[in-house]
């Protein structure tokens, strides 16, 4: 096994860790040696598939905006579970971050006088949301590639899959991987190790998730001692198409489109009369399944997939193929379905997962005893730093991605300058990591990894969507259980070293059902309904006993344990959240 040094190694390359590696190198002056490693190809990560834009407050006299605006919007989005000291750091380096993808090329769609053009989008009060058409995620992910090639103590590792984090008493000292292309085993060896490796909506099997979101970041901290955070709040995108759950962007409702049920009503008004179809995210997903299980939806005669409809049919077609044109090509490719002349068919997906790796308000990977967890930092969607709460409002992941990939990078950089390099037990730990891969390939179990993976989906779509009951959580975790112990059993049947996807979807099953099964476990004990997750039983948000956060761990042996930490409130009190 190949053991490579470096100062930094980041492990995951969407927005959050491109934006890591560069800050980290810029804060060095180009001094620190970076690895970059991905499962991917770089310009194959989930970012690249971020359509409506980025949230930020820029013009504030002209859109009659502000920081404390923004905050507020996100605080309340957020079901006032969002840590309102992370929120102000949020919505105080967003603009920062628009105008430095600005100065690397970005093409935003532009205003008047060359100024960025702003969207409305759910939840925030006024237009605020920076975009380029509707592949905003891409063109972001394109000008920070560009940058990072230009930064020669980089190195990037396309296609390398971690299995594991290797620690040691101070912490996190690198990672295993194995190399796609030909099975090689290496181990990466740091004195700072920076995870941004994205979500875990691949947990359900329809979601809008590129089939790479496994969060295997996740999966690997908490397996490695880190805590979990506030797991029970996945989000549901209202709009995905139907059946395939492709993202139709939450831009096609900014830009005026609306949502209407079987009998052509605008529903929204019945649900949130201000907001209309610009409403959060979770409060728009439940009124559409509301709608559905009312009888007033349509139904997919293929799948059986309830839906409703989203109405582009009046929007000017300039202004759709300006601003939306990815939507019109994914609508005519997969369902010959012109927007400009018939209505789309959507319901909620698996969008995003508002809990992930427990963090401080620098991104610094925490354990659930309140410590940090040592040379370990995570950024982006495979991290929790409590900005979202219990529901992201939508555009402020790319901010999210970006803000605290510029300060992970940082601060790891700052660390390394004085860190040590021994790396104690390094040799050894790598080791049994690469013996612990053979045994998974040599394994004598008869399990497919691709049975594991539809159970688990069955579950999670059965009785861990947008509505959830008491005893469907609890039999969704019952089963969860036993099929992690039927996983035990798993049997990878290519044995091959070239492009094994049989052994990677393995270890992402592992990943995955680890996530679900935290996911399942942590919101089984929540009893209140709040932003995303709602519990029929227990309708009512529940400030008295809940304004708190989830944390959990896991012990070697696979027992979960949940503990709770205050919100950091700050100038918003919660109030009846009403759009
Ligand atoms: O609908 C969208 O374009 C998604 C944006 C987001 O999740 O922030």
């Amino acid at each position: 096994m190949e053991i490579l040094d470096y100062d930094i190694a980041v492990l995951g390359s969407g927005i959050g860790g491109l934006s890591a590696a560069i800050h980290a190198s810029n804060e060095s002056k180009g001094q620190l040696s970076i690895a970059l490693v991905s499962k991917l190809h770089v310009m194959r990560s989930h970012s690249v598939a971020a359509e409506g834009g980025i949230s930020g407050v820029l013009y504030p006299d002209v859109n009659k905006d502000s920081e404390k605006l923004h905050a507020y919007d996100t605080v309340k989005g957020s079901d006032y579970l969002a840590d309102q000291d992370a929120v102000d750091v949020l919505v105080k380096g967003a603009p920062k971050e628009i105008r430095f993808f600005n100065n690397i090329g970005v093409p935003w769609n532009r205003r008047e006088k060359g100024m960025i053009s702003q969207r409305p989008f759910g939840g925030m009060s006024v237009p605020r949301t920076a975009f380029a058409a509707d592949k905003t995620g891409f063109f972001m992910m394109r000008a920070l590639y560009d940058e990072l090639l230009g930064h020669g103590n980089i190195d990037v590792f396309h296609e390398h899959f971690a299995t594991s984090i290797i620690t040691a008493k101070d912490g996190a000292h690198g990672f295993v991987t194995f190399d796609m292309a030909n099975g090689e085993i290496k181990a990466f060896r740091a004195k700072a190790v920076i995870l941004a490796t994205g979500g875990f909506s691949r947990i359900y099997a329809l979601t809008t998730n590129s089939y790479s979101n496994t969060g295997d970041g996740t999966a690997m901290a908490v397996r490695a001692g880190a805590a979990l955070k506030d797991m029970e709040f996945v989000q549901f995108h209202p709009t995905a198409l139907v059946p395939s759950g492709i993202l139709i962007t939450e831009a096609a409702r900014g830009e005026g489109g609306y949502l209407t049920n079987a009998r052509g009503k605008r529903f929204m008004q019945d649900y949130a009369k201000s907001k209309m179809e610009l409403a959060p995210r979770d409060i728009v997903s439940r009124a559409i399944i509301t709608e559905i299980e009312a009888g007033r939806g349509f139904r997919d005669p293929e799948s059986g997939m309830g839906y409703v409809h989203l109405d582009l049919r009046h929007l000017d077609r300039d202004r759709i193929d300006e601003r939306l044109p990815m939507i019109k090509e994914i609508t005519i490719k997969t369902l010959n379905l012109d927007p400009s002349e018939e209505p789309i068919p959507i319901r909620p997906a698996a969008h995003f997962t508002m809990g992930g790796v427990h963090t401080d308000i620098n991104g610094r990977v925490m354990t659930a005893s309140g410590k940090h967890f040592g040379r370990l930092w995570a950024a982006g969607e495979c991290s929790c730093v409590s900005v979202h709460g219990a529901n992201r409002l939508g555009s402020n992941s790319l901010s999210q991605c970006s803000v605290w990939g510029r300060i992970t990078g940082a601060q790891a950089a700052a660390f390394v300058a004085s860190a040590g390099s021994r790396h104690e037990g390094f040799e050894s730990g790598a080791e049994d990591e690469e013996a612990r891969i053979s045994s998974f390939v040599d394994g004598k179990g008869n399990i497919s990894p691709y049975e594991v993976r539809d159970e688990m989906h069955r579950i999670m779509g059965e009785h861990m969507y947008v509505f959830r009951t008491v005893a469907g959580m609890r039999k969704a975790e019952h089963e969860l259980i036993a099929l992690r112990k039927k996983a035990e059993r798993m049997h990878v049947m290519d044995k091959g070293s070239t492009y094994n996807t049989n052994l990677r979807d393995a270890f992402e099953t592992v990943n995955l059902l680890e996530l679900a099964l935290v996911t399942t476990s942590c919101a089984l004990k929540r009893t209140e309904s709040r932003g995303a997750h709602v519990v029929r039983e227990h309708p009512k948000r529940d400030d008295k006993n809940w304004l708190k956060h989830t944390l959990a761990s896991r012990s070697q042996r696979g027992t979960i344990t949940l503990s709770y930490v205050p919100v950091a409130m700050g100038r918003f009190a919660p109030e009846e959240r009403k759009y």
